[in-house]
């Protein structure tokens, strides 16, 4: 078996080493609610799950996977955009999931924006708690272009190293601009 995973199965695995029952995370990108039930399994019964986005069809996949699954008690599903979350989370956070991009199978122009998604992370820097992570898969090339990437990375690399530490994983010899994994650990509080 493959040692090296694609990205998304890398962020389930960092998410999963550092997310324990009873814990608070977000999910920042809804989209078909498979982020947000992998997290709800995770923090259990006793554990609180945010999940945003901005579009209905990703607001009803999201609510029928967590329906199914009989998640609906430590779930919370709001109808907004991610840089809003201060607006509805008002207590530290052990892990937050990015997955960019657009609603697979949705509209292609509904998608993340580099402006947006970076002040949702630097919000979500600040909720964090020491040794909490931020994990973010980075969709760029065909429809959804190289803007946010870029927009992203130029973010990334300002963060500042001391209080958090920030690692990207790509791959560099696939075809079709396969997605990069960006992982954010906040090392201390200021
Ligand atoms: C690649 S999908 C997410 C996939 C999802 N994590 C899953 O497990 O199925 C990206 C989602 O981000 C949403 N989105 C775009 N801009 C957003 C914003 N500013 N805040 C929250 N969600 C946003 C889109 O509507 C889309 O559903």
């Amino acid at each position: 078996m493959s040692v090296l995973k694609n990205s998304l199965a890398m962020s389930h695995e960092m998410v999963s080493k550092v997310v324990l029952p009873g814990d608070v995370v977000i999910d920042a990108t809804a989209g078909n609610g498979n982020d947000t039930v992998f997290l709800a399994s995770l923090v259990g019964e006793g554990g609180r799950v945010y999940s945003f986005d901005i579009q209905d069809q990703a607001i009803s996949n999201t609510y029928k996977k967590v329906v199914e699954r009989n998640y609906q008690d430590r779930v919370k599903i709001i109808k907004d955009g991610h840089q809003n979350l201060d607006l509805y989370v008002k207590e530290k956070v052990k892990a937050v999931m990015f997955n960019l991009g657009y609603l697979p199978g949705g509209y292609h122009s509904i998608a993340t924006r580099g402006e947006t998604t970076a002040e949702a992370v630097g919000k979500a820097m600040e909720l964090l708690v020491v040794n909490g992570i931020i994990s973010i898969v980075v969709y760029y090339g065909g429809d959804s272009g190289f803007e946010e990437k870029d927009y992203l990375m130029k973010f990334f690399s300002g963060i500042d190293s001391k209080q958090f530490s920030v690692a990207k994983t790509e791959f560099v010899n696939q075809a079709n601009c396969p997605p990069i994994f960006v992982c954010i650990e906040k090392l201390f509080e200021k």
